[in-house]
């Protein structure tokens, strides 16, 4: 036996282990059969349904709002959004009794139109208003 062969067997050897212990693995199968699933598991809405995010707005039935009808507990509805303007009657500069007949009701023409004098409300009047909302109409 040429002994000078020695060293190059033993470096071949020496590659071959070296090849199959960092030769790359496939993906083991489950044990099912079923390759193992790529998609990612679909987004259920459930926690959005019990916990809805803090910037839907609250929907409102007309019937419901027309049980806030008194001056003391008064919803009204101006352009499809719905407005809590309890106690705000007294302070009103156009009146208590004009806002107290539009409590629990939609108000759009009668506020646009300062209950028909054809005026309309002021940027403050819109933004009081504004600072009131509660909610949209259903
Ligand atoms: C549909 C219900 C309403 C009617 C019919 C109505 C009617 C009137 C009238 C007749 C005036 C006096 C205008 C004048 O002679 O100078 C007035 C003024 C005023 N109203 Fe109303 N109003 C209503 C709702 C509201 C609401 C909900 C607010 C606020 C939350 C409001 C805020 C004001 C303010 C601040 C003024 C003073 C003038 C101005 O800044 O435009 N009103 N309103």
């Amino acid at each position: 036996m040429n002994f000078k062969l020695v060293p190059i067997f033993i470096l071949i050897f020496l590659i071959a282990v070296g090849y199959i212990i960092t030769k790359p693995k496939p993906a083991k199968a489950p044990e099912n059969g079923t390759p193992p699933s790529t998609q990612t598991p679909p987004i259920t809405n459930k926690e959005n349904k019990e916990n809805p995010p803090a910037n839907t707005p609250k929907m409102f039935s007309l019937e419901e709002i027309s049980t806030h009808n008194t001056v003391s507990n008064c919803y009204m509805v101006v352009s499809g959004l719905v407005y809590d303007i309890s106690n705000y009657s007294t302070d009103h500069p156009g009146g208590e009794l004009s806002i107290a007949s539009f409590c629990g009701k939609e108000a759009t023409q009668d506020f646009n139109t300062m209950g028909g004098k054809g005026k309309s409300h002021s940027l403050s009047a819109k933004d009081l208003l504004e600072s009131k909302k509660i909610g949209v109409l259903k």
